[in-house]
């Protein structure tokens, strides 16, 4: 079970959900991981379950949309554990459904300063630490809201769009580099971030978990066991691509 054996991962929005099961997932696997988030006490608790199955990982606090942190998340990593092969760009945050001319300009710029402009600016700091390595493999997480359109969450669904156009931009600059960069693009996984916004409301809630022809939400250890696979050697052709997970979600 060690197929990342001396490799180092950084999980973006490791604290909870996606990040903190893909966290465990690469530790599981070998990997060194550094755990990069803004809130302390549950980014620790996931670096705990990470030392309780016996792998090792640190906590950087991180804000994804600060250049200064992410410049600092990647240089502690370099400090601590030498070199990085993985990055896992998946920090983000949701938009509560309110029709367009409520949204504020406030929500506009949060969600793009996270949602992408986290995105580019993990990757202006992690590549050129695998190019010194002769590579590594970077997955940016998207969603289903990349692929399609949801009403009432126009500036998600904008900002998730945009981050599969930057991982197809980033993943063609450095496909001879030996850096693979793609995205994942999640349905519906239950998690805080979709309890805290779609899930609120019971009666959208099970019209969405409906949509899903699997007929039920992913949980965060598929997800991230399809962020593990994009990592792995296996995945040695795969190079700007969207791996869309969604329970069948955009096939019908
Ligand atoms: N849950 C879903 O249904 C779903 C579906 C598709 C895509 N996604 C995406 O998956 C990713 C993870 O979400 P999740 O569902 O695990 O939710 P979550 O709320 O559990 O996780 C989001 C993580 O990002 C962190 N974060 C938020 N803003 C940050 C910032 N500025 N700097 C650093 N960290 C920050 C949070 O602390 C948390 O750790 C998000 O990008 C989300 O858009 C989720």
């Amino acid at each position: 079970m060690t197929m990342f054996a001396r490799k180092v991962a950084i999980i973006t929005g490791g604290s909870s959900g996606i990040g903190r099961a893909t966290a465990i997932a690469f530790a599981k696997q070998g990997a060194k991981v550094v755990v990069a988030s803004r809130r302390i006490q549950e980014s620790q608790e996931t670096v705990e379950l990470i030392r309780n199955v016996g792998g090792e990982a640190f906590f950087v606090k991180t804000d994804v949309s600060q250049e200064a942190d992410v410049k600092t998340m990647v240089e502690k990593t370099i400090e601590i554990y030498g070199r990085l092969d993985y990055g896992f760009n998946n920090a983000g945050i949701d938009q509560i459904p309110t029709p367009l001319p409520e949204q504020t300009e406030e929500t506009f710029d949060q969600l793009i300063n996270i949602n992408l402009k986290g995105v580019w600016l993990a990757m202006k700091y992690e590549i050129p630490q695998m190019l010194k390595t002769g590579g590594g493999a970077i997955v940016n997480t998207a969603s289903i809201g990349g692929l399609i359109g949801f009403p009432g969450i126009p500036i998600y669904i904008a900002s998730k769009h945009a981050v599969l156009g930057l991982t197809k931009a980033a993943a063609i600059e450095y496909a001879k580099s030996g850096i693979r960069i793609n995205a994942i693009s999640p349905g519906t996984v239950i998690t805080d971030l979709f309890e805290r916004s779609l899930g609120k409301d019971p009666q959208m809630k099970e019209q969405i978990m409906a949509m899903h022809p699997i007929g039920r939400a992913g949980t965060p250890e598929e997800i991230a066991s399809a962020v593990l696979w994009l990592c792995s050697e296996g995945a040695g052709f795969t190079i700007g691509q969207s791996l869309t997970v969604d329970g069948g979600f955009t096939v019908q």
